[in-house]
C-alpha cells in the first residue's frame, strides 16, 4: 500500500467511537432526555428555518453533542473540508464542492463556469435545441433532475429527458419522437468510464447517424477526463471540465448542471449556489448550538446509534421536490452506507441509515400507516414551502395543514385511555371501546425535523442541499467513517463485467470457471438462451 493513502486525519479522528468517554457520555444523554422537548427549538440559518422540536433534545445532550465534536476535532476537520484539503483519506483527495460555489472560487472554476454560460447564452440566441437528452447517472443525473423539476415543474420551451438506466428501454424512451436535427445530447460522466452512460450515449450517437447527422455537432460532454471524452469524437468547445476533487454525489454545483441551464436558466444556477454559499457561511461560523447541519447531525447520531432507528424519512410537502428523495438517498447513503471507520476498524454503532420517502400527501396514503402505527416507525424530515408559487391558496393551506397535522400525529401520538375516550364520545359500548380502542392508539414520540423554505427559490434550494450535505459530513465524522468514498459500488461494477461478457452469445468462458456461485451459474445459462 502507498504511504500516500495512510489517513492523513490525525490521531483523534480515527479514534475508535466507542472508546470515547465523550460518546458514553453523549449516550447516557441521550438515553435520558425526554422523546422532545415541549419548548420551540428553531435553528435558523440562510434560506430556511430548522425546527428541532421533535427530536431528543435537553441541555445535556446538546453540551454532551459539543464535547463529542470536539473530541472529534470538528473545528479542524470543517476546516480542512472548506480549505480543500484531502478529507477523502481512502482515495487521498479533496472533496471541495464547496469551492465551486463561493464567491471568491479560484480563477480556472470561475472561467469554466463563464465558458458553460456563454455556451448557454449563444444555444439560448440561438433558439437551438428543442429537445435536451441529458445523459448521466448517479451524482451525473438526480441534481439536474431534481433542479430542473424544482424550476420547469409548469414546462419550459426545451424539452429535457433523463436517460440514466442501462435498461435498453430508457434511451428507447428517451430518444422516442424527437426530431434529431434538434436534439441535443449531453453526455454527463466524472469518470467518463461508467457503462450506463457510455452505452446510452453509443445509442445516441447512433441513432444521430442514422439521422444522416455529424454526432460531433449534436453531442456536448461533461467530465473530469477531457481526453476521453475527445477520443469519443467530441471537439474540445463542446467538452466541460470538471475536477477530480469534487465528488460524484456532490457535483451539481459544476458544469453537470449544464442541461439545468439549457433548461432553467443560469440565474438558478447561480441562485442555487449563493444559497448554497450562505449555509457554507452558516455551517462554518454559527455557534454548534446554532448550526442547522450540525444539529441535524446530532439528531440523526442519537436516532441511529442510540435509538437504532434504521431508516430515515424524506417528506417534501411540494410535489417540485420529488427527486429531492433520491438525491438525498444517494448523498446520504452512498456516504454513509459504511461500517468501517477510517482506520479500518468496525465503528461499533450503527451507522447511515436506509433514506427513503416521497412528496406529502401521496406519501400519506402509501405508507405513512407504517409510519404512525408500525412496530418500527422512521424518523422523518418534513419539509414545506411557506409560499406556494400557483394562486390556488386552498391547496397550499391543505398542503400545509397535512403536514404540520401528520407531524403532530407522529410527536404526539394517542394514549389507549384517549382512545377509549373518543370511541365511547362516538356512542360506542364500553365493550366496543375496549375494542377498538387498542387499533386507535399511536405510539408518538416519533422523532422529526421540520425544515420550512419561505418558497421554492434557487437560493432556498441550494441552501437546503448544502445543509444536507453538512450534515452528511459531520455525521460522518462523529462516526468516523470517510464519507467521501464509495468502494461498495465498484465490486458490483466489476462482478457485472464478468456476468455481462459471460452472457454473450457464443461466449467462451463457462460461468463455473469464472467462480460464480451456483445459483448465479443455473441463471447465466438460463439467460443465455
Ligand atoms: O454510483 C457510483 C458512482 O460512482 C457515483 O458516485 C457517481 O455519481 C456515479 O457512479 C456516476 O459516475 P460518473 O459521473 O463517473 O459516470
Amino acid at each position: 500500500m502507498s504511504q500516500d493513502l495512510m489517513p492523513t486525519a490525525g490521531d483523534d479522528l480515527i479514534a475508535p467511537l466507542t472508546d470515547l468517554p465523550e460518546w458514553k457520555r453523549f449516550v447516557v444523554a441521550a438515553q435520558t432526555c425526554a422523546s422532545r422537548t415541549d419548548g420551540l427549538d428553531l435553528i435558523e440559518a440562510p434560506g430556511l428555518m430548522l425546527d428541532a422540536s421533535g427530536q431528543r433534545h435537553s441541555p445535556a445532550l446538546l453540551a454532551a453533542g459539543e464535547a463529542l465534536l470536539q473530541a472529534r476535532g470538528f473545528t479542524e476537520q470543517r476546516r480542512r473540508l472548506l480549505a480543500g484539503e484531502a478529507v477523502n483519506v481512502t482515495e487521498n483527495r479533496a472533496a471541495w464542492h464547496t469551492v465551486l460555489r463561493s464567491p471568491t472560487a479560484p480563477a480556472e472554476v470561475l472561467a469554466e463556469r463563464e465558458r458553460m454560460d456563454a455556451w448557454v447564452r449563444r444555444a439560448d440566441a440561438e433558439r437551438r435545441w428543442r429537445h435536451i437528452v441529458h445523459v448521466g447517472i448517479g451524482g451525473s443525473d438526480w441534481g439536474v433532475r431534481l433542479a430542473v423539476s424544482a424550476f420547469g415543474y409548469a414546462g419550459t420551451w426545451r424539452d429535457v429527458r433523463f436517460v440514466a438506466n442501462i435498461d435498453g428501454h430508457a434511451i428507447e424512451g428517451g430518444l422516442a419522437g424527437l426530431d434529431p436535427r434538434d436534439t441535443l445530447v449531453v453526455l454527463v460522466s466524472k469518470s467518463f468510464t461508467t457503462s450506463e452512460t457510455l452505452e446510452n450515449g453509443a445509442r445516441a450517437r447512433e441513432w444521430l447517424v442514422a439521422a444522416g447527422l455529424d454526432p460531433a455537432d449534436h453531442l456536448v460532454a461533461v467530465t473530469a477526463q477531457p481526453e476521453r471524452a475527445r477520443a469519443w469524437g467530441i471537439p474540445d468547445t463542446q467538452i466541460f471540465k470538471i475536477w477530480d476533487w469534487v465528488g460524484g454525489r456532490f457535483s451539481i454545483w459544476s458544469a453537470v448542471s449544464l442541461t439545468t441551464a439549457l433548461s432553467v436558466g443560469s440565474d438558478v444556477l447561480a441562485g442555487l449556489r449563493m444559497g448554497a454559499a450562505a449555509m457554507d457561511t452558516h455551517f462554518a461560523q454559527a455557534p454548534l448550538a446554532a448550526n442547522a447541519p450540525v444539529r441535524m447531525a446530532l439528531a440523526g447520531i442519537v436516532n441511529r446509534s442510540v435509538l437504532g432507528q434504521g431508516s430515515l424519512n424524506i417528506a417534501p410537502y411540494d410535489s417540485r421536490l420529488a427527486n429531492l428523495v433520491p438525491y438525498v438517498q444517494q448523498l446520504d447513503m452512498e456516504s454513509l452506507g459504511k461500517s468501517v471507520d477510517q482506520a479500518g476498524r468496525p465503528v461499533g454503532v450503527p451507522t447511515g441509515p436506509a433514506v427513503w420517502g416521497m412528496p406529502g400527501t401521496d406519501a400519506q396514503h402509501t405508507f405513512f400507516q407504517w409510519m404512525h402505527q408500525g412496530s418500527d416507525g422512521a424518523p422523518v424530515d418534513f419539509i414545506l414551502c411557506c409560499q406556494a408559487d400557483h394562486h390556488w391558496a386552498a391547496h397550499h393551506r391543505q398542503l400545509l395543514a397535512n403536514c404540520l397535522a401528520q407531524r403532530e400525529a407522529l410527536m404526539r401520538g394517542k394514549t389507549l385511555a384517549q382512545a377509549r375516550a373518543e370511541c365511547l364520545s362516538e356512542g360506542m359500548t364500553p365493550e366496543q371501546a375496549d375494542w377498538l380502542a387498542p387499533h386507535r392508539v399511536h405510539p408518538g414520540g416519533r422523532p422529526n425535523h421540520l425544515i420550512a423554505l419561505p418558497r421554492l427559490s434557487p437560493y432556498s434550494l441550494g441552501a437546503l442541499l448544502a445543509l444536507y450535505e453538512h450534515r452528511v459530513f459531520t455525521q460522518g465524522l462523529i462516526w468516523g467513517i470517510d464519507p467521501f468514498d464509495q468502494w461498495g459500488v465498484e465490486y458490483g461494477k466489476i462482478l457485472a463485467r464478468g456476468i455481462a461478457s459471460a452472457l454473450t452469445p457464443g461466449a467462451e468462458v463457462r460461468p463455473e470457471s469464472a467462480g460464480h456461485d451456483v445459483s448465479t451459474c443455473h441463471w447465466i445459462e438460463q439467460l443465455r438462451r
